[in-house]
């Protein structure tokens, strides 16, 4: 099992905000937003800590809303660079 994999841990929300991902999946879908700046438009999260970015982000290209595994912040410098740009997620 990779380190970072611990079936004792479920990440499925944003902590601070109190959106589940399943929600968040299922407004990504409603509305067609395919990036964290285009889901803010429809959705609170992302605001305070961060900590959940790299799982919508990760939830955004796999539809996953349930994770086990620590994602690192660095994952999404791949896979949503936007956030990075100044996107909206600040
Ligand atoms: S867990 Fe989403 S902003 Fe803190």
């Amino acid at each position: 099992m990779p380190r970072n994999i611990n079936p004792a841990i479920r990440i499925d929300r944003c902590v601070c905000s109190g959106t589940s991902f399943d929600h968040l999946r299922e407004t990504s879908r409603k509305v067609g937003a395919e990036s964290i700046p285009a889901l803010q438009e429809h959705a609170t999260f992302g605001q305070n800590c961060r900590l959940c970015l790299p799982y919508i982000c990760r939830m955004l290209k796999t539809g996953t809303v349930v994770f086990t595994e620590i994602i690192p912040e660095e994952s999404m410098r791949v896979d949503c660079p936007e956030v990075f740009e100044g996107g909206g997620a600040e």
